[in-house]
C-alpha cells in the first residue's frame, strides 16, 4: 500500500517499463492514469491492471502534442479528482538516429518531440495539478547515455535525455518550495522491446553485456522499483537527482 491514495499519470504505458509500472503501482494501491500513443497496447495494459483488481483509466495520446497531453491531465483529474505523481516514461529510440553527422534533421525533431517535448508537456500541464494537490513527485526517465559518451552513437536520443536531466534539476529548484519534487531516472540497458530491437545478432548483444559489472542486462522491475520509491512518500526529501540504475556501466572504466 505504498501509494495508497495517490493518483499517478504514467506515459508510455503500453509496453516495457511503463506497462510494468502500471501493474506494480496499481498493486501498491495507486490510481493510474495511463497514456500511450498505441491504442491497442494501452488497452492491453488497462485490461491487465483491471484483471489484477487495480484502478486505472487509459487515455490515448501522443505526448509530443500539447493539446493531447492537456486532455490526458484533464481526464485524469476528472476521473480521480487530483494528480500526485507524473511518471514521464514515454520515449523512442529510432534506428535512423546515429551520429550527428549522419542523422537527418527530421529524426532529431522526432526524437526531441517525444523524449523532450513529451516530458515538457506533461510537466507543463501536470505540475500545476500536483501543486494544487499540496505537492507531489515528478519522475522523468532519462538514460545512462546522457552521462557518458558512446562509441555506438545515438546522438539525438543522447541529447534529448541530457536535456531531460537538466530540465529535471530546474523543476526541482523552482517547484520544491511548493512541495513538488522532481527526479530523473537514468536506466542502463534494460531488456524491453525497445532494447531488444537494437541487437542485430548475438555478438552485438555480448559486446554490450561485457560492459556491465553486474553481469546481466537490467530488468524492467529494476527501474520500476526505483520509480516506486520516488513516487512514494519514502523519498520525501529526495529531489533534483539523476538516479542511475545501470548495473554499474557508468562507473566502469573499460
Ligand atoms: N530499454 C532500455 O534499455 C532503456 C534504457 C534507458 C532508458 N530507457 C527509457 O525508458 C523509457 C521506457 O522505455 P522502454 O524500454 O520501456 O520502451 P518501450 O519501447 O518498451 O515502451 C515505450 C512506450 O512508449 C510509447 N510511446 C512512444 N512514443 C510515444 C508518444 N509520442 N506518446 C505516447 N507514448 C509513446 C510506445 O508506444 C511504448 O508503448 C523510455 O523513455 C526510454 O528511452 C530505456
Amino acid at each position: 500500500m505504498r501509494l495508497d491514495g495517490k493518483t499517478v499519470l504514467i506515459t508510455g504505458a503500453g509496453s516495457g517499463m511503463g506497462r510494468l509500472a502500471c501493474q506494480v503501482f496499481a498493486s501498491e494501491a495507486a490510481q493510474i492514469v495511463a497514456c500511450d500513443v498505441s491504442v491497442d497496447a494501452l488497452n492491453e495494459t488497462v485490461a491487465l491492471v483491471q484483471g489484477g483488481g487495480g484502478s486505472i483509466i487509459g487515455v490515448p495520446a501522443d505526448v509530443g502534442s500539447a493539446d493531447s497531453v492537456r486532455a490526458v491531465v484533464e481526464a485524469g483529474v476528472k476521473a480521480f479528482g487530483k494528480l500526485n505523481v507524473l511518471y514521464n516514461n514515454a520515449g523512442i529510440f529510432p534506428d535512423d538516429d546515429t551520429s550527428v553527422i549522419e542523422t537527418e534533421e527530421s529524426v532529431l525533431q522526432r526524437v526531441l518531440d517525444v523524449n523532450l517535448k513529451g516530458v515538457w508537456n506533461c510537466c507543463k500541464f501536470g505540475i500545476p495539478e500536483l501543486a494544487k494537490a499540496g505537492g507531489g513527485s515528478v519522475i522523468n526517465v532519462a538514460s545512462f547515455v546522457a552521462l557518458m559518451g558512446c562509441t555506438v552513437p545515438q546522438d539525438a536520443y543522447t541529447a534529448s535525455k541530457g536535456a531531460v536531466i537538466s530540465l529535471t534539476r530546474s523543476l526541482a529548484v523552482q517547484y520544491g518550495p511548493r512541495g513538488v519534487r522532481a527526479n530523473a531516472i537514468c536506466p542502463g540497458p534494460i531488456l524491453t522491446p525497445l532494447l531488444e530491437g537494437l541487437f542485430p545478432n548475438e555478438e552485438e548483444k555480448l559486446k554490450r553485456l561485457n560492459r556491465i559489472p553486474l553481469g546481466r542486462f537490467g530488468r524492467a522491475e529494476d527501474v520500476v522499483y526505483a520509480a516506486l520509491y520516488l513516487a512514494s512518500d519514502e523519498s520525501s526529501w529526495t529531489t533534483g537527482t539523476a538516479f542511475v540504475i545501470d548495473g554499474g556501466i557508468t562507473v566502469n572504466y573499460f
